[in-house]
Order: structure tokens, then C-alpha cells, then sequence
């Protein structure tokens, strides 16, 4: 169980992977900078920043609702954490959360950060897009609060802003951040990616790639990327071609949203990466299954 937790529940959350990523960040010697250009819930870099691993995390995320959340965070953090310690646990006010989300309106970012935030802990595996816990009579086994535990989502948030001076967020396109944002990063920078998922990517996120969108940013990755990189995916055979050149391995890896996703992922590393020599995924609760191309 990691010790830092980020307040944002995630499909797919990739927080249990930080043991590896910090083996690869000792192997190549990196204790600057890290960057993630599909941050979500940025549950590694949170981890990673919080126990000092690094010196300052990048979060990028095109979804102005994450975005915005983040940035409350940091910059509305007395307002947001009020917020969320009266928040009224209702159908109702789920509705008008739903509401804000949905329109989305820029200017008013507090209400926004908050009302993803909502929706993010009270719908189902946190998919903005789901339905609420418990069902809209509130009949289920689990009521919509099940994941609302407000002093520990505001003790999480509290504990984060006080790095607030070693954050760097931005709501840009990734393809666009990584050929603009990225190259800007002093040379002591790791940059892990973890894209919307090839299959069902559509069900989990509001933002989705098609296939073609993941075939360019390939492309974009391999010629663009610098820096020291990683990248997660779900492990299906397109998209090992399209990675096909660089070393990749695939492992089993459990999620919450296990009945909606479940099974092998894979992993590619940029050419100049050292692997950390006992490669240990072990330490990934469901381990590692397999081990190809390494
Ligand atoms: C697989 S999730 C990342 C989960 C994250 N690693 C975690 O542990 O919480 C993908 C994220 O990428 C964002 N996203 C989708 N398309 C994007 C794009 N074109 N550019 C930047 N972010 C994007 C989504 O909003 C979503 O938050």
C-alpha cells in the first residue's frame, strides 16, 4: 500500500506501480525532475514527490475538469477543502455536481474543481462518466459516500499543498506538451506516460483516442521524446507493434475496475532508459506474469 495517496480515484490508477518507477529512477540516477503528460490522478508523481524521491513533478491532463481540480488544489486550497467538508451527501446535489460538470465553464473553476472531485468519489470506479454509487434511490450495498471520507480527503490534499512550490500543472493537449513543454526540462527529468486505454479507453474517460490517434502518437513519442521515458498500455497486440522497436515487457495487473478492464499491460521504455538490473515488478501486488523482450 503506498504511503501518500492522491485525493483523486482513478480507473486504472497507476499509483502502485511506484516502487518500479523509483528502481528506474535510481538505475538512471534521476532525482529531479518527473513528468507525467496524462496525469489523472497522478498517483505516482503525488507518491513520488511526497517521499522526496524527486524535486519537482509535471502534471499535465487535457480534461479541464482534472485540471481544474489540481489546480484548486494548489491554488483554492482553503476554499476547496471547505467545500468539501459540507458537502451534502445527496442525490440532489450529485445532480447539480453532474450539472457543473458537464457545462463545464472555465471562469468558474472552485465550483468545477470541486464538482469533478465530487463525482470523481462518489460515482462508480470514479468514471466521471458512471453512474452514482448506490444507484439513484440509494438502495445499494454501498452508499454514495463509500469513498467520501472528507477528513482524509482533505488531510491528503492538505499534505500535497505543502509542495505546492515543487508542482508544475498545465491543461495542454499531450502531443502538444510533449513537442513544447518537454524539451524545456533540464536533463535530469523522467517522463512516464499512461494513455487512455486502446480498448475501452472510450468507457473510462470523457477524452478517448481512436486508433489512429494512438498510431500518431507513437510516432510522436519515439521522434519527439528526449528525455528518459516510460509508458504504460494495455497490452493488446496493436499496440506492441507500434512500439514494436523499442524494449517492452507485459505483466498482469488487477484493477478496481477489474470487470471492466482486466488483464495484461505493457510497458515500453525509451532506447537510452537503464532497466534496473532485478527488474522487480514483484513488487506489484498481482506480480509479474510474463516477461518478453526485456
Ligand atoms: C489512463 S488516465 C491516467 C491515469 C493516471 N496515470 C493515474 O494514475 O491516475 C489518462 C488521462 O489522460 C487524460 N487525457 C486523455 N487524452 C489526453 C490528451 N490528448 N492529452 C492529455 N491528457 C489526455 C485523461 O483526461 C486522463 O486523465
Amino acid at each position: 500500500m503506498s504511503k501518500f495517496k492522491t485525493p483523486l480515484r482513478y480507473p486504472g490508477g497507476k499509483q502502485r506501480l511506484t516502487p518500479f518507477i523509483i528502481e528506474i529512477l535510481e538505475a538512471n540516477k534521476i532525482k529531479g525532475h518527473y513528468v507525467e503528460p496524462y496525469a489523472g490522478g497522478a498517483g505516482v508523481a503525488i507518491n513520488l514527490l511526497l517521499s522526496n524521491n524527486v524535486e519537482h513533478i509535471h502534471l499535465n491532463d487535457s480534461d479541464f475538469g482534472i485540471y481544474a481540480f489540481w489546480y484548486c488544489v494548489l491554488n483554492k486550497t482553503e476554499e476547496l477543502c471547505r467545500l468539501i467538508s459540507s458537502a451534502s451527501m445527496t442525490v440532489e446535489e450529485w445532480r447539480i455536481r453532474k450539472a457543473v460538470v458537464q457545462k463545464c465553464d472555465k471562469r468558474k473553476i472552485l465550483e468545477l474543481g470541486f464538482s469533478v472531485f465530487y463525482l470523481n468519489r462518489c460515482n462508480r470506479s470514479g468514471v466521471l462518466a458512471a453512474g452514482v454509487i448506490g444507484g439513484y434511490d440509494q438502495t445499494g450495498n454501498y452508499k454514495m459516500d463509500a469513498r467520501f471520507s472528507k477528513d482524509d480527503l482533505i488531510r491528503r490534499i492538505e499534505s500535497i499543498v505543502r509542495y505546492k512550490d515543487k508542482i508544475s500543472i498545465t491543461n495542454f493537449d499531450a502531443e502538444y506538451y510533449i513537442e513544447n513543454y518537454i524539451p524545456n526540462l533540464p536533463k535530469d527529468t523522467l517522463v512516464y506516460l499512461d494513455p487512455p486505454y486502446y480498448e475501452k479507453g472510450s468507457e473510462l474517460y470523457l477524452n478517448a483516442y481512436n486508433k489512429s490517434d494512438h498510431a500518431r502518437l507513437a510516432k510522436t513519442i519515439q521522434r519527439e521524446i528526449k528525455h528518459k521515458w516510460v509508458l504504460s498500455y494495455d497490452g493488446v497486440e496493436d499496440i506492441v507493434k507500434l512500439y514494436q522497436r523499442r524494449r517492452h515487457f507485459l505483466y498482469d495487473l488487477q484493477y478496481s475496475v477489474a470487470k471492466v478492464y482486466k488483464g495484461k499491460e505493457v510497458f515500453v521504455f525509451s532506447d537510452k532508459l537503464k532497466l534496473p538490473s532485478k527488474c522487480s515488478l514483484i513488487h506489484i501486488e498481482e506480480g509479474m506474469k510474463s516477461l518478453v523482450n526485456a
